[in-house]
């Protein structure tokens, strides 16, 4: 079983993780989501959130019109909700080829090891008809700071490196990025709500001047 499985199989874990998205955390989490209903938009129906969790995006595009299927390894992560969730491994994805529009994957790259890209990919693909949204989290920003202290293990994929290796699939027929976040979701997470709200706004003006500080990366690939 690979390392992000395991962790969030725990009971513990599970259980808790919908905590970091109260106080400051309310404020990351309404921004990360208008940021992938923004990238996702309102044309793409048919919808696969890999490694979906607690579900919180795979709600938001369902009550934004989407017809949604949050997929995660962890059965102590779902919860019941409005989309339909199952138990599965995003390497061995059950579904026919071509099964949806768009496939979205939040907070999981830095789980994976830059070797088991391809192959995550080259899956998403198989059962993605257009475009697959994901993010990455940047090891030249402020989160590199506490991201050695996480447990779980996390990747910090250098920009350039990720581009690199989606120049190399053939499958990929381009791709874009956004960078978001200079001021990482720990810190985020840490704050009362209101102190979160003016970061979050000033945060909004300076990631236009310095985008490669971000420490969060958005992708969109197109297949
Ligand atoms: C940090 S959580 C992100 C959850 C959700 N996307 C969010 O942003 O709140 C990472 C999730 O990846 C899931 N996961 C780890 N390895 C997986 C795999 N191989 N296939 C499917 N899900 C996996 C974990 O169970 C966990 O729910």
């Amino acid at each position: 079983m690979k390392i992000g499985q395991e962790w969030y199989r725990r009971e513990e874990v599970a259980s808790r993780y919908d905590k970091r998205f109260t106080h400051g955390g309310k404020v990351l989490n309404r921004e990360e989501i208008e940021k992938l209903l923004e990238l996702v938009g309102p044309d793409d129906k048919e919808i696969l959130d890999i490694a979906t969790g607690t579900g919180r995006f795979a709600e938001a595009m369902e009550e934004a019109g989407g017809d949604v299927v949050g997929l995660d390894a962890s059965s102590e992560m779902l919860r019941p909700g409005r989309a339909e969730y199952i138990v599965g491994d995003a390497f061995r994805l059950p579904f026919e080829d071509k099964s949806f529009d768009v496939s979205t994957s939040m907070r999981f790259l830095h789980l994976l090891r830059p070797r088991q890209v391809p192959e995550f990919l080259k899956e998403v693909e198989r059962v993605t008809r257009d475009k697959f949204v994901f993010e990455s989290f940047n090891p030249m920003s402020l989160r590199a700071l506490y991201q050695w202290s996480l447990p779980q293990r996390s990747y910090l994929f250098r920009t350039p490196h990720l581009k690199e290796l989606l120049r190399d699939l053939e499958f990929v027929e381009d791709f874009r990025i956004d960078p978001h976040f200079i001021v990482p979701y720990g810190a985020y997470q840490m704050m009362p709500r209101g102190l979160a709200k003016h970061v979050n706004s000033i945060d909004r003006e300076i990631i236009d001047v310095v985008p490669s500080f971000a420490s969060t990366v958005y992708w969109t690939v197109h297949f």
